[in-house]
């Protein structure tokens, strides 16, 4: 696991458009894995700032976003269609056939739909690149605590401490949707890539046991310590209660000397 320390939340915002920016430029078919929240929206404002200032191209690329809310329809200003066109999609040039949300539409089967959309990844040749937040309660997409780290993309029912969270993005008195559609952790596990993005004390707990605690469950970000290539991009407030900052500052030093190509 690389851990990369940056000074504020605004340059954990342009390095994970950096690293976005290199591997599209690497291979403009890639296939990536989207997240919402206030955490990703720097990175989203610096790609969309690429794209104008550098022609950075997303026609070719394919994205899957990891989650959305039961209930909400897409032009629902608090669904997560709604967050992911109006922060990017209608801002760069990605085709609108190569963009997949899950669908939060009330249904009769649940699990064949999630099926589909976990057949829709496998088709696209799998996710290159995923990029995630975490949750206060470590949670990744919306793989609430208990989640199963084999999990796929499925209806999962949310915790109050999440419902809580999300409150501040919808007006006051609204109801809050009790369940979303997410990607399981096993969906995530099976990326290429994976980035994940913290900032602010808030998160310091979470990002702490994510890195340095044991694989659990109860903490499902804990899960990426089983994936061979995750990069945790988080500004010194989400480091804050990391015990090893100096060796992971040490360990980024040394993969920029050696192996330079593992930091693109
Ligand atoms: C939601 C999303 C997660 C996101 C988390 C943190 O629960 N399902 O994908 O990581 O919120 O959001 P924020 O970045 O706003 O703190």
């Amino acid at each position: 696991m690389l851990v990369v320390i940056k000074e504020s939340s605004k340059q954990v915002g342009q390095e994970a458009a950096r690293i976005v920016a290199n591997s599209l430029r690497a291979n403009p078919k890639i296939v990536l894995g989207l997240a919402t929240g206030s955490t990703p929206l720097g990175m989203y404002e610096e790609l969309i700032a690429l794209h104008k200032s550098t022609a950075l191209d997303f026609s070719h690329a394919t994205s899957f976003n990891l989650d959305e809310y039961l209930g909400l329809a897409p032009d629902n200003p608090q669904s997560f269609h709604y967050f992911m066109h109006s922060n990017f999609f209608s801002q760069v040039n990605f085709s609108p056939d190569k963009i997949h949300i899950p669908d939060g539409a009330f249904r009769k089967d649940y699990s064949a739909y999630c099926d589909e959309y976990e057949r829709a990844i496998k088709n696209s040749g799998g996710i290159d690149l995923q990029i995630l937040g975490i949750g206060r309660n470590g949670h990744i997409g919306f793989n609430e605590p208990n989640s199963s780290l084999a999990s796929r993309t499925r209806l999962k029912e949310l915790t109050q401490e999440t419902i809580e969270d999300n409150r501040r993005f919808f007006p006051q008195g609204a109801e809050i949707p009790e369940c979303a559609i997410t990607m399981g952790i096993g969906t995530i596990l099976d990326a290429r890539r994976i980035l994940i993005l913290a900032t602010g004390k808030s998160k310091a707990a979470a990002v702490a046991k994510a890195i340095e605690g044991p694989i659990s469950s109860s903490v499902s970000a804990s899960a990426l310590q089983l994936h061979p290539d995750v990069t945790f991009l988080i500004d010194e407030d989400a480091a804050y209660a990391l015990t090893q900052r100096d060796y992971y500052r040490r360990v980024l030093e040394l993969t920029k000397k050696y192996t330079p190509e593992k930091f693109q």
